[in-house]
């Protein structure tokens, strides 16, 4: 076989790649040190009143102690980080978190909560993008965070079986010793807990080739509002009895029951990865090089995101990372996953000749070595990390005919003029996911309003999702009925109070408010 070499001018060393490299490129978000400071309390800034549960009591203390001995906190200190979001666009004022090790003291809890009416906060790593993963009030925060053990993993089938509060970089390193991967990354991969994954249905980087945790994830034990443990952690990639229940508390954002253990199908770790960081003249380039992408790499293909030049801008900015390639009004990167390095380099080759001799890309850089890729991934990665750097940042994450997708970008410029800092969009393009984000100095009233209910009405009338990954959580809660219609709402109000007939779990998330 003769191979066809890759195009000489993209693989020249990139010299910024050791910058993005030594920055931690694949750490997660760095939290703290961000320099924004902190929101007020919720509900001075959105409408909402407390539901009538009961508050702490020392008796309740005294139980939760017994429960989970030495580990209830409630130091106020030691609770600030848990009341405030990610984005620091949210803060709860809760003044007790549980960290529980076991399923049996988490239904312990429950147990205890659902008799005395006490809210519940389930809360993961806290990198949730819509506010679901802190209190609103004072519900109690019950995390995750010490339950972090591999139970089993079958290394012919793949099939790993943890505890929810798994952190999913570690379980990356865990499978990745014994030649697997996990089938879904994303950025906040050095803090997002795998229960919080699957609590959120988190789509991410690696969605364009594995698809969802909905296919994915085989099995859950939940514990459920009264305390009941429900067992549906199986490990068998057929089962075709009864309902699928676990798929009710997949994306269900910790309002019908809390994860405790996660069964989860791994791929092979594929042998050969190369990542192309290309760009294109235009977004209907972007479009082309995707249908190209698809034609000429087929099974290899395992992400298409895509990027506009002001992401870059600010990752350049606020992170210092040289981008490698400059003065492209869109970015894209391409990676592709195989088994045989010769055949997917001779394939990547071809459609790269192919895409620069025809304009679709003007200009690029590639990786396969390990470190160049994870430098160019971070590329896209810490692209939300640097929007949070830059201030006030509205969020949205829609689903959208790819071929109207740029539009609103380009449309919200226009609409909200000097109002914004930035208005960029970047995103999951091979899943139809675009990340619209416009930043401000800080939170105002007014461009909110600019910005919603319009967002939502333009991704309805091209009868798209107002959530393609991140859920609802509370900011989002009240913008459901754009994306399904009053009859599955009410199905699914009525599944909340079957499950959880005192709504303890996970209050003012997910559901609309009540009229
Ligand atoms: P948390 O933020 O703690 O919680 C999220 C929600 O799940 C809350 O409603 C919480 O109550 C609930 N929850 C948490 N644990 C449990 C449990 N065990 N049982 C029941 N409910 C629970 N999302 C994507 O989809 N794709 C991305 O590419 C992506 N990239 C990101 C990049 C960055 C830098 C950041 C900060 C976030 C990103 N997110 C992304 C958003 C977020 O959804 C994910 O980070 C992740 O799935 C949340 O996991 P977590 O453990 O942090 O959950
Ligand atoms: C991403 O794809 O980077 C994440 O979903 C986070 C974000 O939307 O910023
Ligand atoms: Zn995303």
């Amino acid at each position: 076989m003769v191979l066809r070499p890759l195009p000489a001018r993209l693989l020249a060393a990139w010299p910024g790649w050791r910058t993005a490299c030594a920055r931690g490129a694949s750490r997660g978000p760095a939290g703290p040190g961000r320099p924004r400071a902190g929101p007020g309390p919720t509900p001075e800034r959105y409408r909402v009143e407390r539901l009538p549960f009961s508050t702490v009591s020392a008796e309740d203390l005294a139980a939760f102690e017994r429960a989970v001995p030495g580990r209830v906190v409630t130091d106020p200190g030691a609770l600030e980080a848990a009341n405030v979001d990610w984005l620091k666009t949210v803060r709860g004022c809760s003044k007790v978190l549980l960290r529980p090790q076991t399923s049996e003291e988490v239904s312990c809890i429950l147990r205890h909560c659902y008799k005395r009416n006490l809210a519940v906060n389930p809360q993961g790593g806290n990198t949730g993008m819509v506010g679901g993963s802190v209190p609103v009030f004072d519900e109690i925060i019950l995390s995750t965070a010490l339950m972090n053990q591999v139970i089993s993993f079958d290394e012919v089938s793949g099939i790993l079986v943890c505890q929810a509060g798994c952190v999913l970089e570690k379980l990356s390193q865990f499978v990745q010793e014994r030649n697997f991967i996990m089938p879904l990354d994303l950025g906040a991969k050095g803090s997002c807990h795998i229960g919080g994954n699957v609590a959120t249905n988190a789509g991410g980087l690696r969605f364009l080739r594995y698809g969802s945790l909905r296919g994915t994830v085989l099995g859950l034990e939940v514990v459920l509002a009264d305390g009941t443990i429900l067992n549906c952690l199986t490990s068998l990639r057929k089962d075709n009895t009864g309902y699928d229940l676990k798929q009710l508390f997949i994306g269900s954002e910790g309002t019908l029951g809390i994860i405790t253990a996660v069964s989860i199908l791994c791929p092979p770790q594929p042998k050969a990865v190369n990542v192309a960081f290309l760009g294109c003249p235009g977004f209907a380039e972007v479009l082309q090089t995707f249908t190209t992408c698809k034609g000429m790499l087929g099974e290899i293909l395992s992400a298409f995101e895509f990027m506009d030049a002001e992401c870059m801008q600010l990752v350049g900015q606020h992170l210092h990372l040289a981008i490698p390639v400059q003065d492209s009004p869109f970015y894209i990167l391409v990676e592709t996953s195989g088994s045989n390095a010769g055949h997917d380099a001779e394939k990547l080759g071809s459609f790269l000749e192919q895409a620069l001799g025809s304009g679709l890309v003007t200009d690029g850089t590639m990786a396969t070595d390990h470190r160049k890729v994870q430098a160019l991934w971070a590329l896209r990665e810490r692209i939300t990390e640097a929007l949070s750097h830059d201030g006030y940042v509205y969020k949205y994450d829609v689903s959208l005919p790819v071929e109207r997708f740029y539009d609103l970008v380009i449309d919200l410029r226009a609409r909200l003029g000097l109002q914004a800092k930035h208005v960029v969009g970047y995103g999951h393009l091979g899943d139809g996911n675009l990340h619209l984000n416009v930043t401000a100095e800080a939170f105002s009233k007014a461009l909110l309003e600019a910005l919603e209910p319009y967002v939502y009405v333009w991704t309805a009338e091209q009868q798209g999702s107002v959530s393609a990954e991140h859920g609802l959580g509370f900011k989002k809660r009240d913008v459901l009925g754009y994306s399904k219609p009053p009859k599955a709402v009410q199905l699914m109000r009525q599944l909340k109070a079957l499950l959880d007939p005192k709504g303890i779990l996970n209050p003012y998330k997910t559901l609309p408010a009540q009229a």
